[in-house]
């Protein structure tokens, strides 16, 4: 039987030691345990009646909000009429469907998708693809990998790899692949503090580039990934003109460009895609969370055609690409991301039609509200890129990353759920948000920030 939500509040920290959860402090969230019981529309009801905006779109993941009715709708009547299938050697119609509507909305009509249930299994795939690649066109030796600092491309060994967060990689150095290397990061508050959207400055370090492909030499260099927009780590916006460079430079080596499009894809900056945004067109995208609103796991690579006929050789009765997982193409995940882009981009009507529209038209709103926090006790600097930004407190002296936390909490109790890490607290609302919404997050954001203040 499943335990309800009062019966875990009323058992205790007995009750919630079971549960090692990801990414929590563990000790203090059982002390101090923070339960949702459920969600509809753009709030959460936590188990104490409570009732909370979600201010990050779960985590990133939910645009249309909580709950659609068109996403529940789909996934109840898929479990009832194909609750599994296979996709090794078998297949399922909607899951062709939904490949080849993903690639027409990413304005990319040859490509070819290969599902997987998340964003670190995401990136994991698009890494050793890039490396077959390589291999299957006669360049075994090109199998380094260039990532960012700062960059989050999720927990699998190859996204730690090429990730940039010191905690995520300290503790597993030797599990790690060889041959990564590193491009810096682009933040640096005191050259671009307080930016609206894209900065005028940094666009020299994409440069690096070119400094770690001498370095390396590019015969030894499969390819480079990056977050267009760096979203974990706290709304790093790329300096303007940065991406572009970048693809000039691996173009010139033969080098392949990874975008890893986790957090930025469907519509998070009000297109489709950032290489819609920006213009940029990477070889490789990798996409999960708003796909299908997250109401079921699902993931997947878009592989430029030429990449994916490299492999395409060989006796057509063999295996091309060994690679794959039980749940790839799960007809649950590709039911709900059918109903989500229903609502996200509906076929066949105007580009600005459906809810990506939405998220072009509220990203102003959110700016000019973010950045009225100016001036406002704690705040650092302040930042946005489409329908996300975030804000940087100052640092409690000797206790790295409570303040931040305890902004959250305080906004927490005024109704409004943030993200927060580090010194950081990211806002990305639910696309069906109102401007008042999004507005009076932005206030209790302010109130938050003046309480927590009062504190210390
Ligand atoms: C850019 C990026 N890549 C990969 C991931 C990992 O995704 P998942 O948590 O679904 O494995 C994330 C998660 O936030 C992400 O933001």
């Amino acid at each position: 039987m499943n335990a309800s939500p009062s019966m875990i509040a009323e058992g205790g920290e007995e009750a919630l030691r079971a549960w090692w959860m990801p990414f929590t402090h563990n000790r203090y969230f059982k002390a101090h345990p923070r339960l949702i019981a459920s969600a509809s529309g753009a709030y959460y009801s936590l188990v104490d009646g409570r009732r909370v905006f979600d201010g990050l779109s779960g985590l990133w993941c939910c645009p249309l909000g909580h709950s659609p009715a068109g996403v529940v709708k789909a996934v109840q009547e898929q479990v009832a009429t194909l609750d599994f299938a296979p996709s090794f050697q078998m297949g399922h119609p909607a899951a062709f469907s939904l490949a080849s509507r993903l690639v027409k909305l990413a304005g990319r009509p040859r490509d070819r998708v290969f599902f997987v249930n998340s964003g670190s299994e995401a990136v994991d795939t698009a890494l050793k693809v890039a490396v077959a690649y390589h291999r299957a066109r006669g360049e075994a030796s090109r199998t380094r990998i260039i990532g960012r600092e700062r960059a989050y491309h999720g927990v699998g060994m190859g996204g730690i790899s090429v990730g940039g967060i010191p905690a995520n990689r300290k503790m597993f150095a030797p599990l790690m692949i060889p041959g990564v290397d590193h491009l810096p990061h682009t933040f640096d508050t005191s050259k671009m503090g307080y930016s609206r959207g894209q900065p005028d400055w940094g666009l020299h370090l994409a440069d690096e580039l070119e400094r770690i492909v001498a370095l390396h030499d590019a015969s030894n260099i499969a390819a480079v990934i990056v977050e267009p927009m760096q979203g974990s780590t706290g709304v790093i916006v790329p300096p303007k003109g940065y991406l572009a460079r970048l693809r000039e430079i691996c173009s010139k080596h033969g080098i392949l460009l990874i975008f890893d499009e986790v957090i930025t894809g469907f519509g998070r900056l009000g297109t489709p895609f950032a290489a819609d945004f920006f213009d940029v067109k990477p070889d490789m995208i990798t996409f999960a969370k708003a796909v299908n609103n997250a109401a079921v796991p699902l993931g997947g690579v878009m592989v430029d055609e030429s990449i994916h006929d490299a492999f395409m050789n060989g006796p057509e009765h063999l295996i091309e690409f060994f690679h794959g997982y039980t749940y790839s193409g799960h007809p649950l995940g590709i039911a709900a991301a059918h109903a989500t882009l229903d609502e996200l981009a509906p076929t066949g009507a105007a580009p600005n039609a459906g809810l990506i529209g939405q998220a072009a038209a509220l990203t102003p709103v959110l700016e000019d509200a973010i950045h009225s926090l100016r001036g406002e006790p704690l705040v650092t600097d302040i930042r946005n890129l489409g329908l996300a930004a975030a804000i940087d407190v100052a640092p409690i002296a000797g206790k790295p990353a409570l303040r931040a936390f305890q902004v959250f909490e305080q906004a927490l109790n005024r109704g409004l759920m943030l993200r927060f890490t580090g010194e950081t607290l990211a806002l990305a609302p639910p696309f069906i948000s109102s401007e008042r919404e999004v507005r009076d997050a932005v206030e209790a954001l302010r109130e938050s920030l003046r309480a927590t203040a009062a504190l210390n």
